[in-house]
């Protein structure tokens, strides 16, 4: 754990050269210098290559999650590799739309879908809407004709308990997603959805939970629904997303390919129709390892208990060492292939002490107040849950690739955060 940071954790093609990291071909130093710091780097081609894996191990309809990070770059980078895309709101909906994807490649899901958003999404008309709850089929009812019809899934909840943390798992009976199985709740929305005019209900779709090692819980949730659907004359069936990434040395996750084939003999094991299209929602596992994030080191506070670096960004650009108490790695770019001894707590900028990005980060010793550092693997719900906390301005975002730079997010500026304010 205290040798140098592990290629594997970075995109991939990464070079440790002797005083800077190349990513993409492009110097993270560089990037440093010409962009600023927080900076979040993505390797495109990491990203195509993760985006394409997903698409040629599952059927036509699997979808990126855009709520692992979003922005048009990314959604169209997605479509183009052969993914729908899976929106949560109607901010994700307008924004996949803006980016210029087509609705009819756009899946709409969500626990508490407002009328607003049923209702954009049946006026863009996207692929499918995953129908959640008993609530949204009373919505749907006054919205959807045979004039106007919608194509969708239902989420049910297998009662699977994944193994993960539990603000991320979602596939057991106690939980705001979906209908449940057992209950008998998911039979009555189909037949309800059955009847309704206008409504093509296409099967049956449930996730789990995220950042999941462990393929079983998958492979139990496919038979779970396969046994569900037997009598049904479903065409999909959709397992969600969930597959985990390793954040830490000494992790390792399946990879996407090896996710669909064990659920691929599973389909065939619980006997679901060939032409059944198996299909997912990848997120994390596309975007988590292509992206990091650069931080310049601010100050450095050296105790008897342990040493504090703080960084310029912290828990704004990743709550999830907060929220999740969530693993990340540390390295010093300028000096790539040193060895890491000195025990440190990461921590940003932020006015609490709760604010840690890495609690026990390995440096090399010679690590000093203006050096750059980086936290590998940042690329999945770092950007996409940042905020403002202290009115700190959101990173820019580049995507590098061929030696070759470009911004894909501007850093927030000042204006960008008083926009609001109507006295300011
Ligand atoms: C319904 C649904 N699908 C897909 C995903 C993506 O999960 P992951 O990023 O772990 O692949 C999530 C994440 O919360 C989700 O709720």
């Amino acid at each position: 754990m205290t040798g140098p940071i592990p290629l594997a954790l970075l995109p991939d093609g990464a070079r440790l050269a002797s005083e800077d990291v190349l990513v993409g071909g492009v110097s993270l130093r560089e990037l440093a210098s010409r962009y600023g710091t927080p900076l979040f780097v993505y390797d495109e081609a990491t990203l195509r290559a993760r985006a394409a894996e997903a698409a040629r191990a599952f059927d036509d309809g699997v979808a990126f999650a855009s709520k692992s990070f979003l922005c048009a770059a990314m959604a169209r980078l997605a479509h183009e590799e052969g993914l729908c895309i899976d929106v949560a709101t109607g901010g994700e909906l307008d924004l996949v739309l803006r980016a210029g994807v087509p609705a009819s490649r756009v899946i709409l899901h969500g626990n508490n879908k407002s009328v607003e958003e049923l209702e954009a999404a049946l006026g863009a008309g996207v692929h499918r809407v995953v129908v959640d709850n008993e609530d949204e089929i009373g919505r749907l009812a006054k919205l959807v004709s045979p004039e106007r019809p919608i194509n969708c899934l239902i989420r049910v909840t297998p009662g699977v308990e994944a193994h993960t943390h539990e603000f991320i798992r979602t596939g057991q009976e106690d939980t705001k997603f979906g209908f449940s199985l057992a209950s008998g709740a998911a039979r009555r929305g189909i037949a309800r959805l059955r009847a309704m005019p206008g409504v093509r209900l296409h099967g049956v779709h449930a996730h789990i939970g995220s950042q999941i090692f462990e393929l079983d819980g998958f492979v139990e949730t496919l038979r779970i629904l396969g046994d569900f659907v037997s009598g049904d004359d479903f065409d999909e069936v959709c397992i969600g997303g969930g597959l985990g990434v390793a954040y830490v040395e000494g992790e390792a996750a399946p990879s996407i390919t090896q996710w669909a084939s064990a659920l691929r003999e599973t389909a065939r094991a619980v006997g679901l129709p060939a032409g059944t299209r198996l299909l997912a929602e990848p997120g994390r596992s596309i975007v988590a390892q292509a992206g990091l994030t650069l931080y310049r080191v601010g100050t450095i506070k050296q105790l008897t208990q342990r040493t504090y670096v703080a960084v310029d960004g912290g828990m704004s650009d990743n709550p999830r060492p907060v929220l999740y108490g969530s693993g990340y790695e540390v390295f010093d770019v300028g000096r790539p292939r040193a060895e890491r001894p000195r025990r440190v707590r990461l921590v940003g900028k932020h006015c609490e002490s709760g604010d840690i990005i890495v609690d026990e980060a390995h440096l090399p010793a010679e690590t000093a107040v203006g050096d750059l550092v980086a936290t590998p693997v940042t690329g999945a719900y770092g950007y996409s849950m940042a905020s403002n906390y202290n009115r700190v301005p959101r990173p820019a975002v580049v995507f590098v690739g061929d030696g070759r730079a470009r911004l894909a997010l501007r850093r927030e500026t000042f204006d960008d955060l008083s926009r609001l304010d109507v006295d300011a």
